[in-house]
């Protein structure tokens, strides 16, 4: 994100502190960052907190006519800014932008804009839910150039445990990197997109398992840019740390028998289908329900394989969809991806180095090289995992 340009409107919410981490986040990635403060936020945090944080001046309706290079205020940031960012965005805020309106320096400076906005609601549940808030929500939506995140449900500042908290900042850190890959565009609305993720478990006792070190970080970026860029999205997921975003339709599992259902199950509505999970290959021939004592251990293991279920997606796969595999591989990555293409009736595969420092399993790094069915090669070299899903659904698309 280094040298990238994003402008944030903070509304006058509680959760305008949230933002500090945002612009401080983003700062240290190395963005050029703005704010606006509207009247009403300033009650909650100050201009010099975020002059401080962004290391610029923090521009509030006292400012409005306080020109930068000559040029008034809201047309220099408007023409400025390449992402918009209104977080909170209140119910004040809200219906000023669903109706065109423009009374101080935030709104002023979006009708003046044409790049990508990202809205952050954050109110009360019951303001969040007044028809004449939905109704304006759900009419500013229709206009492409605005993007939700959240919000959340849980506890708010007012003791009520309900729908209206703001999307936290990471949440929205995502969100702003993916408009700023996609510029705004929805290129996946109405494609239906299936992912597994994490490593798989296959347990000897209540205990011990066989496993492998992957966190499913991969498969969860995959999941947020396809979300991103419009698709209804289903993750199939090994244990993990992380949480699934909202409006990502997760199914938790745990062996490799119980992906391989879900995977089914979800398979045949599919258009796009990406297994990035490490699956683990074997399973002890026998589960013993009490924890074994360790001098019961046995000295040698009988293992059973447990079954590939992407070489059966590729054996059962329709003409109009997509099946793209992983291949996590050390030393040469591209002879082995490309049996795993073949063998696997893959339309694509991205194979990547788990022997280089900082990328792979567990980081929040990757690289990979892509191939498809068609003899396609590309190259990404080391990027956040976001952005490298964000280049695989570019490859994707391009497959015929
Ligand atoms: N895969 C799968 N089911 C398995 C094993 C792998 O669906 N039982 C999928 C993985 O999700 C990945 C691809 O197949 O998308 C390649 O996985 P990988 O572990 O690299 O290859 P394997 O086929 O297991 O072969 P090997 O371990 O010998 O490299």
């Amino acid at each position: 994100m280094q040298g990238r340009r994003i402008l944030i409107g903070i509304g006058g919410g509680i959760a305008a502190y949230k933002i500090c981490e945002v612009v401080s986040r983003l700062f240290q990635a190395g963005v050029e960052v703005r704010v606006i403060l509207t009247k009403a936020s300033q009650e909650f945090i100050t201009p010099l907190t975020l002059t401080t944080l962004s290391r610029h001046r923090a521009y509030t309706d006292e400012g409005f006519w306080q020109p930068i290079h000559a040029r008034p205020v809201h047309i220099e940031l408007g023409e400025w800014a390449e992402v918009f960012v209104i977080a909170p965005l209140t119910a004040n805020t809200l219906g000023k932008l669903a109706h065109g309106l423009a009374d101080n320096l935030l709104t002023n400076t979006i009708l003046a804009s044409c790049c990508p906005v990202l809205l952050a609601p954050a109110m009360n549940t019951e303001m969040w839910e007044q028809q004449a808030v939905q109704r304006n929500w759900q009419q500013l939506l229709t206009d492409s150039r605005y993007h939700s995140v959240g919000p959340d449900a849980g506890l708010l500042a007012c003791d009520r445990v309900g729908a209206g908290r703001m999307a936290e900042p990471a949440e929205i850190i995502t969100s702003i990197q993916s408009l700023l890959h996609t510029g705004g565009k929805q290129d996946l609305i109405g494609k239906r997109v299936l992912i597994s993720t994490g490593g798989t478990r296959e347990y000897l006792d209540p205990v011990r398992f066989i496993g492998n070190p992957s966190t499913g970080k991969m498969g969860l970026a995959l999941a947020q840019a396809a979300k991103h860029r419009g698709a209804t999205v289903t993750l199939v997921h090994a244990p993990a740390t992380w949480e699934v975003p909202l409006g990502i339709r997760a199914i938790s599992v745990v062996s490799a028998a119980q992906m391989q259902q879900a995977m089914w199950e979800n398979f045949p509505d599919a258009d796009l289908i990406v297994m990035a999970a490490a699956v683990a290959d074997v399973k002890p021939t026998e589960y013993v329900a009490e924890k074994l004592p360790k001098q019961l251990l046995p000295a040698s293991l009988p293992l059973e394989p447990v079954p590939d279920i992407l070489a059966e997606l590729g054996h059962r796969k329709q003409p109009h969809q997509l099946l793209i595999g992983f291949a996590a591989q050390t030393g040469d990555i591209v002879t082995p991806a490309l049996e795993k293409l073949s063998n696997k009736k893959l339309d694509g595969i991205a194979a990547n180095p788990i022997d280089q420092p900082d990328t792979g399993f567990g980081s929040d790094f990757n690289q990979a090289i892509f191939l498809d069915k068609n003899g396609r090669k590309l190259t990404i070299e080391p990027c956040s995992k976001l952005q490298l899903a964000h280049h695989l659904l570019d490859f994707v698309k391009a497959i015929n």
